[in-house]
């Protein structure tokens, strides 16, 4: 009974290993600007459930100014895929970065106005238009996953 357990054990512990050892494997290597990008996203992923309730304005702001912060810090950044183009194209590819992360903040700007005015409609809308930014600047300039 107890070499039958132990051996049990043994089997599962062949199984769990590897799959543990995958898991650290697909978490993609951490950058900087990956984590601005994290933290950009929280505060994100709370302006779109809030925007809509002006009680909550005071709030919001702060998370835009987050949000602002890190877009910001990001401008000053690099996107990792760089290394993985020819070098004849990864200057263009930088400039097009920044110019698309600038018209980024500009959105921002515009969502801090709206919440500054109450007008949170247009905040709403304007959240819209910057997680189609977002599909967009990571189709362009985020580092495609590798498949597990
Ligand atoms: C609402 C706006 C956005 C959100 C919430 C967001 C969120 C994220 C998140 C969660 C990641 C993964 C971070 C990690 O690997 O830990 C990421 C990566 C990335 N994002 Fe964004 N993103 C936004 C907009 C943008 C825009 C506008 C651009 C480009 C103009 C952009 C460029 C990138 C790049 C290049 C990476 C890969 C990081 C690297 O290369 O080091 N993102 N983003």
């Amino acid at each position: 009974m107890k070499i039958r357990l132990s051996l049990l054990a043994l089997a599962c512990a062949l199984v769990v290993a590897p799959i543990q050892a995958q898991d650290k494997g697909a978490k993609e290597v951490e950058t900087e600007l990956g984590e601005k990008m994290d933290k950009m996203g929280a505060a994100f992923r709370a302006l779109r459930r809030q925007a809509a309730d002006s009680t909550k304005n005071a709030d919001s702001l702060a998370k835009v100014a987050t949000m602002r912060e890190q877009a910001q810090a990001s401008l000053k950044l690099e996107p990792i895929k760089k290394a993985d183009l020819p070098a004849a194209e990864q200057a263009a590819f930088v400039t097009n970065y920044r110019a698309e992360m600038k018209k980024f903040v500009g959105m921002i700007e515009s969502l801090d106005a709206a919440f500054k005015a109450n007008k949170n409609e247009e905040a709403v809308k304007i959240l819209g238009t910057m997680a189609d930014a977002q599909k967009a600047g990571h189709k362009d300039f985020q580092k495609k996953k590798k498949k597990a």
